[in-house]
């Protein structure tokens, strides 16, 4: 893959969003490859072994709720062989057993892709049941299994890929009607990782276009409706702080996106499709320096966020203008309620959602997610050890990755200072 480098660069303290990146070239070749201009200060180029190299560490997670199969099929073909593929289902298991036929279809696939593929159901007892035994009830339901939602997934494939081994994981929507685009995302972060220098790193996809059919045409849209304002919003809050206007993020409600397991390990997460711009929020309230003071090792290595504009374009199912609502306005909401989020963007924030008619004019926005603590304060040992009879136990290792650090840190929600809400007075907005 040939990659721009960053055009623009906004810095927060120890945070650093690197600008959209453009994609000049979908493959670039052997490391060795001759006739190489490696010396272009302008353009970064990832070799196909290098993206094999981190391939072999990566796992790729789709979640799936109530997809049709062949488009599963499809997303599955674009993974590259060397990933870890997990899939965590929520399909109903009742009065049809959904899950049964994805199972099904995937391992028959898994025969002919000659792969392992790591499959489960979000609401089977025994994951409960290994949550609970590492402490991490916080994502199950009364009745003991995982929550519903897309968040409550991949929080359990983030233990499943820490207990495979792997150093890196990235999410694919399993709507996804391309599969040279699931191919391309993956790709993409790989080239993030590579272009990174700290062992904390996230790599978000900002698609090319959307294409819809408009008047019997194909128009190819820039942006998803929610992530425009996700977009705007945090823009906002980033330049409440800087003091400077910025419009570095482009990846607000990114579904596909990929991260270090260090820092998949140290983030706090929200509920259901809140969870891509919680990202943000998280990093800036955890690791900014306006509310907790960063760790030593995270000042040291900074947080990355690279944005990737994809080439492929993004084609994936429908689901309705109220499915559309209901996701911005999760994005909103954890927004809204982060201790670091000013009164004036609060005022923003309650606008622009009465102007879209997603909040009733006078209606408060209240806070209907759930947070969930960093998951480096567990010992995912023992959720690993309830697993240890299951069939896909083969892919687990004996020896986990160490993190880091090891010092439990609250998470953020519970701390005074998050919950007096402690901001920094107008004009006293340096970096503690
Ligand atoms: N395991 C699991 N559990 N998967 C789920 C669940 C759940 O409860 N709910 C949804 N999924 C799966 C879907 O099957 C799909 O593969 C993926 O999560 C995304 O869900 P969609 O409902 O299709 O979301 P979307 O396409 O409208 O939005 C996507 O793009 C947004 C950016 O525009 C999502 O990825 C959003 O999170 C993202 O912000």
């Amino acid at each position: 893959m040939k990659i721009e480098i960053p055009r623009e660069v906004e810095r927060f303290g120890p945070i650093v969003f690197h600008g959209v990146q453009k994609v000049y070239e979908l493959d670039s070749g052997l490391r060795n490859a001759k006739n190489d201009k490696d010396d272009n200060p302008i353009m970064k180029r990832i070799a196909y072994d290098t993206q094999h190299e981190i391939q072999k560490q990566m796992a790729i997670v789709v979640p799936i709720r109530n997809e049709k199969i062949k488009l599963v099929e499809g997303v599955l073909s674009g993974i590259p062989h060397h990933c870890l593929i997990i899939i965590v289902s929520n399909s109903p298991r009742f009065p049809m057993d959904r899950y049964k036929l994805e199972k099904d279809a995937i391992e028959h696939m898994e025969h002919f892709m000659d792969r392992d593929i790591l499959i489960v159901h979000q609401k089977d007892p025994k994951l409960g049941e290994a949550c609970a035994a590492a402490g991490y009830s916080h994502i199950l339901d009364k009745n003991g299994v995982v929550k519903d939602g897309k968040a409550e997934g991949m929080i359990l494939s983030k233990i499943l890929a820490y207990i495979c081994g792997k150093k890196y994981i990235g999410f694919i929507d399993s709507d996804n009607y391309f599969p040279g685009a699931v191919m391309e995302y993956v790709h993409e972060y790989g080239a993030g990782f590579t272009m990174s220098n700290s062992d904390y790193t996230m790599v978000r996809i900002s698609w090319h276009s959307k294409p819809k059919v408009v008047e019997s045409n194909l128009f190819f849209a820039k942006r998803g409706r929610a992530s425009e304002h996700t977009n705007r919003i945090l823009n906002r809050l980033i330049s409440s702080f800087t003091g400077y206007g910025t419009e570095t993020i482009k990846t607000g409600n990114a579904g596909e996106h990929a991260m270090t397991m260090d820092l998949a390990m140290k983030l706090d997460y929200s509920s259901g499709y809140s969870i891509e711009p919680y990202h943000y929020i998280n990093v800036l309230e955890k690791f900014g320096g306006i509310i907790a003071n960063p760790s030593e090792d995270v000042m040291n290595q900074q947080v990355e966020f690279f944005q990737i504009e994809s080439r492929n374009p993004h084609l994936h199912e429908v689901k309705g203008d109220q499915h559309v609502k209901d996701m911005s306005k999760a994005a909103m909401e954890c927004i809204y309620n982060s201790p670091i989020c000013p009164e004036a963007l609060k005022e923003n924030i309650m606008e622009d959602l009465i102007t879209r008619k997603i909040l009733p004019k006078g209606e408060k926005l209240g806070n209907n997610l759930n947070y969930y603590p960093a998951l480096e304060n567990f010992d995912l040992r023992k959720f690993k050890d309830v697993l240890k009879n299951q069939e896909y136990a083969g892919l687990f290792k004996d020896k986990l990755p160490e993190f880091k650090e090891t010092k439990v840190s609250k998470p953020l929600r519970d701390t005074k200072m998050a919950k007096e809400r402690v901001l920094p007075e107008k004009g006293k907005l340096e970096m503690k």
